[in-house]
């Protein structure tokens, strides 16, 4: 057990199974001395199942967080188990099939308009929904994929992903007044269900196989985990609208 979230209350989202980046902020965190809830979406009583797997089985709270009344009622919902939150983690993203894979110059409006609303927007709908909650302040912390460059297959994900920066920018300069910090952790690619969701996520893992200076398993969320858990403690205190590269160096060489 170490002690570097001990007493902090953290909303997690995004856990859908126990390869999930969340599953693991979620498990760090508690293994931290954190209090933890959980957010689910869709199949509730799967993620149910993977929250009584953490060391301490943890509530789960329904929320898609396109649903405004769902939003509306989570500091209810939260308070029923913590009074208050010091940490939330956004580990949101959706692109429909026609968003990724190679059809940019194709896809419709609609289409971009979900990837960007579930997986953007979201993040500055989840924060102003736990507002009431961070009287205090506290940290938000969202999970990005680098979208400084064009990526093959991401398309509007990585518009998707873009707009997540700038929100997080925009969240940290909206918020920092009330003592709230907002940064991303962009990781790497991780073998999860959103990553299987990829088409063309191969092409990621042959890039950091070949460009990665450190070391990259596909199969381990750990190291985007623990970049998740070092932003929700007090050991960034005067760090917001910062991105910080869980990626094994890729983001820093040039081939
Ligand atoms: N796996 C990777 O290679 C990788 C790399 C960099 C960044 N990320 C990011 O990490 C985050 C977590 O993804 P993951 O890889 O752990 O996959 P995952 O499939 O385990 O998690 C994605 C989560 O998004 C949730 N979600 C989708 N639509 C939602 C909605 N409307 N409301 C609420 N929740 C919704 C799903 O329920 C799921 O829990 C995402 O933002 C993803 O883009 C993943």
């Amino acid at each position: 057990m170490g002690t570097l979230l001990l007493g902090k209350r953290i909303l997690v989202t995004g856990v859908i199974t126990d390869a999930s980046i969340a599953y693991h902020a979620a498990r760090l965190a508690q293994e931290e001395g954190a209090e933890v809830v959980l957010t689910g979406y869709g199949r509730l009583s799967l993620v149910e199942r993977v929250a009584d797997r953490l060391p301490e089985p943890a509530p789960v709270i329904e929320l898609d967080v396109t649903d405004a009344r769902q939003l509306a009622a989570l500091p209810d919902r939260v308070r029923e188990h913590l009074d208050g939150l010091d940490g939330v983690v956004h580990s949101i993203a959706f692109g429909p099939a026609a968003a990724l894979g190679g059809n940019f110059l194709h896809t419709d409006w609609a289409d971009v308009a979900t990837a960007v609303q579930v997986s953007a927007f979201s993040y500055k709908a989840l924060a102003t929904a736990c507002l009431p909650l961070m009287r205090d302040g506290g940290s938000l912390v969202g999970i990005d994929f680098d979208a400084t460059v064009a990526w093959p297959s991401y398309d509007w994900m990585g518009v998707s992903k873009a707009a997540l920066e700038a929100t997080s920018r925009y969240l940290a300069r909206h918020l920092g007044g009330r003592g709230i910090r907002s940064n991303l952790v962009a990781a790497g690619p991780i073998r999860t269900m959103a990553a299987k969701s990829i088409p063309g996520f191969a092409d990621f893992e042959a890039i950091w196989e070949t460009r990665s200076p450190l070391p990259w398993d596909l199969r381990d969320p750990e190291p985007a985990a623990r970049g998740v858990v070092a932003l929700l403690s007090d050991w960034f205190p005067r760090t917001t609208g910062e991105i910080v590269h869980v990626d094994g160096g890729v983001h820093a060489m040039g081939a």
